[in-house]
């Protein structure tokens, strides 16, 4: 009894802590605040240094991606390494706790890209992934600035990854991110997309829809009306889009090629 308690109660603790983190956060912001600034979905353990760097650890993370974490990474990176990259950029849409960074500009330089660009809404997301990188100093460029609005130009990539960035931002910002995902990739590039997915078990689907319902509401529209399959499809230029689903739909990567 005294250890089933103890778990009930470690669990609770790192529930009300995650809530305070996240989404609790951006409701009190809501709130309090007038004018909503670009950033204002974003939870504080991404903009706060000190819970970055108490939270980006990999046992965490892979925790939270049910221990998916580095099978969704290696679909990613295996796709990469299909493509010819050399003299090429690659883009990184918005950083990510873990080794997901590390490992796809692992992935790009080792397939012969000259640069990879990470973009990211928040300065110290940006710092942290520099730090967990120093192998790779000479390769990267970091630049502070919206995924809806990049200013980097059209067709100059050839690999952009976004990975789990979907499911947090607000509804009208998804396809904008998409849209600019798409634009910056030259012709024949790659976009690799990792998100949350519609669970094919039901149980485990009461679970996720309980999950986002209390923690990240913004992330049930990628079952539905948000689908970003569905909306990479409709996208101009876009040859190709598949979709492949882990852990009984959970999860997915999206891969789509623009048209050569
Ligand atoms: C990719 S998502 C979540 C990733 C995942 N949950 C993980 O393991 O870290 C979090 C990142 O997206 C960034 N972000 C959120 N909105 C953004 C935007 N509009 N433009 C660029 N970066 C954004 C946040 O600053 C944060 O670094």
């Amino acid at each position: 009894m005294p250890t089933a308690m103890s778990v009930f109660v470690v669990l609770a603790a790192t529930g009300a802590f995650f809530f305070a983190t996240t989404r609790g956060a951006l409701l009190v912001r809501a709130l309090s605040s007038g004018k909503q600034a670009a950033d204002a979905h974003v939870y504080p353990i991404y903009s706060n240094m000190r819970l970055i760097r108490l939270i980006d650890f990999q046992p965490i993370i892979a925790a939270i991606l049910l221990f998916q974490y580095d099978r969704l990474v290696s679909i990613i990176t295996h796709g990469m390494s299909r493509m010819d990259l050399r003299g090429k950029k690659a883009l990184i849409t918005s950083c990510a706790f873990g080794n997901v960074m590390p490992r796809v500009t692992g992935a790009a330089v080792k397939g012969g890209a000259e640069q990879v660009q990470v973009v990211d809404i928040i300065e110290n997301e940006l710092i942290n992934a520099r730090r967990k990188m120093p192998e790779f100093a000479d390769k990267l460029a970091f630049y502070k600035q919206d995924a809806t609005s990049v200013t980097l130009p059209d067709a100059s990539v050839d690999a952009n990854v976004v990975f789990f960035l979907l499911h947090e931002l607000p509804h009208p910002l998804k396809n904008v991110v998409l849209t600019e995902a798409v634009r910056v990739l030259a012709p024949g590039g790659k976009l690799f997309l990792a998100e949350f997915h519609r669970p094919n078990v039901r149980l485990l689907r009461a679970l996720s829809w309980t999950y986002f319902k209390v923690f990240e509401p913004l992330g049930l529209a990628l079952w539905s009306t948000h689908d970003p399959l569905e909306a990479l499809k409709a996208m101009p230029g876009i040859a190709s889009v598949e979709r492949r689903t882990v852990f009984f739909g959970n999860f997915q990567v999206v891969v789509a090629t623009k048209a050569a």
